[in-house]
């Protein structure tokens, strides 16, 4: 949820501090702060809100020569976004930097509160800096770091700098951490945005993995081995494409950018002869029966896409699981099924744990990802990368048309495995599949139109976004979208459904988006916005099809193939939520409350 930065070496520490916070703050915005260790005296400062709030308050300040530090930005768990919540954490003279939840630590607090100890915070993560002081009494600094870790349960990235040592101190279980190395410098980071440009030889930390750096060198180990190498891996440069490029925001930015990462998804992936998935080759899906696609949020809702997909064109058994409710439902989990995870960012927490379940059970896994090296790719028997490139807009956008499109190659890869499809139907799923990143394509019109007619739907008690088949999943994306960066209450439903209880809501303050396909069941989708209709919600159509009943309509190519349509909607929903959201003036990019990758439970 939070990002967390470090380094160590002769450069300008609060400069490489608050740079890589700026890349970071995506993942978690109510406050940031850093603290530095320079010539033996710390300085440190926090504040609420965006980065800028702590680039004016650090402004006077600049460490000359060696320095090392770490900084923190935040998406609150335990306590409200104050600035006393804020990282780091301190004790007398230690600070600390920590994403993840330390479960045990209202325990952990009375026991230090009983010999004393006074907290300046709510937060979780304080225990850990008062228990480390706690030990450094009477133990070395490495020592007492061990010793505290040993007390802690939860998930962790921490890193921790004490007065008397020019060393950082870190740990990672549960949440991402890697390690940069260039020359003599050292740097942190919970992801590689961070530290793209700066070091191109990394160390991605495995759970349970611990150590220190200092100007001399680093180490790392874990309880099972004292010595751990460096793993040397590279990142690949992808500063660049993260910019805005002229557009307004981020989601913008990504919205227009989804033909061509749609491109770069299908390359080399779909060919004459059929769909080549180079990693499932040999025996992998051998003696698979069953698919159960698990996820959150966004990739729960391409999940869903893909489970019409792969029981209508793979023929095979498909169910489809929320992450958070998996976990706990004790589910009977079957060797014959296939394990599918679907993540953004690979790092989402009940995504993770739900993988780390089905593999303990057995089971054949994969991943689909946007983020390689990611703990969930790392963690998975195969994975397939969607390629979307780094996504900043918390709204997720081009992540969702990537995962749909490689959910579909897959049901396709399966689908010429078993035979399935003739080869004449295969074929045109193939020309369909190379067609859509041109219906990815936002056209000037269509932006044009959601732009005028946005204005219209800013006020109201709801959004319904209704449609059947896989315009249901569709339906659900686009009221997610439309909740996340309008603050507007949104719902999806299968337009079918509405009659058995949410039409009881439907005037004219009721706003509808009807998904309405000319490819799959066109009558009877009509007939349910009708029924809407006849109750005077206010409507809005989405189809290629005219709808001479709707009071907006928002027209769309006419495509021969549902999947067409399918893109060409998901772009007019995406602009639909943005142009909302920008009418009412909301941060599109940072919305509130939420964070771009969820590492908490
Ligand atoms: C998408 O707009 C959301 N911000 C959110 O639902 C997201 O899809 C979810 O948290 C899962 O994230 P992941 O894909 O990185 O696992």
């Amino acid at each position: 949820m939070c990002g967390i930065v470090g380094y160590l070496g002769n450069s300008n520490t609060k400069e490489i501090l608050l740079n890589g916070l700026k890349e970071l703050e995506y993942r978690g915005y109510d406050s940031a702060g850093i603290a530095i260790l320079d010539n033996g005296a710390f300085y440190s400062n926090k504040a609420i809100g965006k980065l800028h709030n702590l680039e004016e308050k650090t402004e006077a300040f600049n460490s000359k020569g060696f320095s090392l530090g770490i900084g923190h930005t935040r998406w609150a768990t335990h306590g409200k976004p104050t600035e006393q919540n804020a990282h780091p954490h301190y004790g007398t003279d230690t600070y600390i930097v920590h994403n993840g939840i330390i479960e045990n630590y209202q325990e952990l607090k009375s026991e230090l509160e009983k010999g004393g100890v006074r907290f300046n915070s709510q937060t979780d993560t304080e225990v850990f800096v008062h228990l480390f002081e706690f030990y450094q009494k009477s133990l070395g600094n490495y020592e007492a770091f061990q010793k505290t870790l040993k007390r802690v349960e939860g998930a962790y990235a921490i890193l921790l700098i004490t007065k008397n040592s020019e060393t950082i101190y870190f740990a990672k279980e549960g949440s991402p951490l890697m390690l940069g190395l260039k020359d003599d410098e050292k740097f942190f980071a919970s992801s590689d945005a961070a530290v793209l440009g700066l070091c191109n030889d990394v160390h991605f930390f495995e759970d349970g993995e611990f150590g220190y750096v200092d100007a001399k060198g680093f180490h790392i180990e874990s309880s099972e081995s004292k010595d751990i190498a460096f793993q040397h891996a590279s990142l690949a440069d992808d500063k660049i494409s993260a910019q805005k490029e002229g557009y307004r925001f981020f989601m913008e930015k990504e919205i227009y950018e989804q033909s061509d990462v749609l491109a770069d998804t299908l390359r080399g992936r779909v060919l004459d002869s059929g769909i080549s998935l180079q990693e499932l080759d040999g025996e992998f899906l051998d003696g698979i029966n069953e698919i159960k696609l698990c996820a959150c949020g966004t990739s729960y809702n391409s999940a869903l896409v893909s489970s019409y997909l792969l029981e209508r064109q793979a023929k095979v058994r498909c169910s489809v699981e929320i992450a958070s409710e998996f976990r706990y439902k004790e589910p009977l989990l079957l060797k014959d099924t296939l394990f599918v995870v679907i993540s953004q960012s690979g790092e989402t927490a009940d995504t993770l744990e739900a993988l780390k379940m089905a593999k303990k059970a057995g089971l054949k896994t994969l991943a689909i990802c946007n983020v390689d090296n990611s703990s969930i790719v790392r963690l998975a028997d195969k994975s397939i990368l969607t390629r979307a490139g780094v996504e900043k807009g918390v709204a997720s956008t081009k992540a969702f048309a990537t995962q749909v499109a490689v959910l579909w190659m897959f049901t396709l890869f399966i689908a010429q495995q078993k035979s399935t499809l003739t080869k004449d139907e295969l074929k045109q799923e193939l020309k369909t599949l190379r067609a859509i990143p041109k219906a990815a394509i936002v056209k000037d019109e269509l932006h044009e139109k959601v732009k005028r007619l946005s204005k219209r739907y800013l006020h109201g008690h709801g959004f319904f976004f209704i449609g059947r088949d896989l315009f249901y999943p569709l339906a659900l994306e686009g009221a997610l979208k439309l909740k996340e960066i309008s603050y507007l209450h949104a719902e999806g439903y299968p337009s079918g459904e509405m009659k058995h209880g949410p039409i009881a809501l439907a005037d004219p303050e009721l706003f509808t988006i009807a998904l309405l396909s000319e490819n799959i069941l066109f009558e009877k989708t009509k007939s349910n916005m009708e029924e809407l209709g006849a109750r005077d919600s206010t409507m809005c159509c989405v189809s290629s099809h005219f709808y001479d009943k709707a009071d907006d309509f928002i027209k769309l190519t006419k495509y021969d193939h549902y999947m067409l349509e399918f893109y060409e909607m998901m772009v007019a929903t995406q602009l639909l939520s943005m142009e909302i959201a920008v009418r009412l003036e909301n941060d599109v990019d940072m919305p509130r409350n939420l964070a771009k990758s969820v590492t908490v439970e």
